[in-house]
């Protein structure tokens, strides 16, 4: 029942049946590639993307391949380029604030990829990670595609990064195999965490995390764009990362600014780390709006990074 609650959330009506826990999204990534995918195969996502994807594919000997953009999207055309140029077998989506640069996927555009991945049969991991964040947020791809759409919905961030739980729901035909790798990766996670995170969320009291964290990461926001006011940057009030484009008059490279900050104690992440294939390197950095728990700090480290970019 909490599981059914839990994608009701993302507005998305599951059997029970079609439900699985993973030790988080990391392991439910791996657990789908793993089991959908062969080694030598392809599949597609967007030009910049989450480490962990590209950890896992490689270590299952699995190509990444990067989407085409237009006007700074992908359409129809780029799904149909790497499938026929490319043979890719699957997707992986984030479709509310990729990470690392922030975009969400408009209505249109989740519809445009499940009716594709409907009419050429094609799995569609959606990693659903920041969803929550939103109060209100747009129906995942998989609700454009029943039979194809993998929904991977970690508690990680919403709820509390020590629950290692991610919730996914998994369409009938790919169930018996990704719940076997499940299984020989983890037997089940920890009973405990699974009765933790039930009783949060039937008893209502995750609802309440929820609006605080909403609220919280508002707050955040705004005071990221005073402290950034006229710096380029991607964002959205409820996006718990921003990517910032460094200004041209900085002349480091985006891995020697994340370097110079750490030395100050600052932790961003450069756009090298998540480009996939011969996507080019933006001048580009990722930040997290919720990494630091106390926000004293968190503006601290905001002012430090925003000082640093004028030099
Ligand atoms: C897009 C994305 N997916 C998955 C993960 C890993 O999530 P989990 O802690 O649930 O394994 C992260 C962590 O930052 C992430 O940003």
């Amino acid at each position: 029942m909490a599981c059914r609650k839990w994608m009701s959330y993302l507005h998305f009506d599951s059997p029970a049946d079609n439900l699985l826990f993973s030790m988080g999204s990391q392991n439910g990534i791996f657990a789908c590639l793993a089991s959908l995918f062969q080694e030598g195969d392809k599949i597609a996502t967007t030009g910049v993307t989450y480490p962990g994807l590209k950890i896992a594919a490689k270590t299952l000997g699995i190509q990444i391949i990067p989407l085409s953009l237009k006007d700074n999207a992908f359409t129809r055309d780029s799904l149909d380029y790497v499938y026929k140029n490319h043979n890719i077998k699957g997707f992986y989506f984030i479709p509310d604030f990729n990470n690392p640069s922030g975009e969400q996927l408009s209505w249109e555009c989740r519809k445009m990829i499940g009716d594709f991945c409907t009419e050429h049969s094609l799995p569609c991991i959606e990693d659903c990670i920041y969803s929550l964040f939103q109060p209100d947020p747009l129906p995942p791809i998989s609700a454009f595609a029943k039979d194809q759409g993998i929904i991977i919905a970690s508690v990680s961030k919403i709820m509390s990064p020590g629950l290692r739980l991610a919730i996914m729901r998994v369409p009938k035909q790919y169930a018996s195999d990704i719940s076997t790798t499940l299984y020989s990766m983890q037997i089940t996670p920890p009973a405990l965490m699974m009765q933790l995170f039930t009783r949060l969320v039937n008893s209502g009291r995750f609802d309440e995390i929820r609006g605080l964290r909403i609220r919280e990461l508002i707050r955040r926001n705004q005071l990221f764009d005073e402290i950034f006011s006229g710096i380029r940057n991607n964002g959205h009030e409820n996006s718990p990362i921003r990517w910032l484009s460094l200004p041209d008059s900085l002349k480091l490279s985006s891995m020697e600014f994340e370097d110079y900050m750490l030395k100050r104690d600052v932790q961003i992440f450069s756009a090298g780390r998540f480009v996939v294939g011969n996507t080019p390197i933006p001048r580009a950095v990722r930040i997290s709006l919720i990494s630091e728990h106390n926000e004293s700090r968190y503006i601290e480290g905001l002012k430090i990074l925003r000082s640093a970019l004028s030099h």
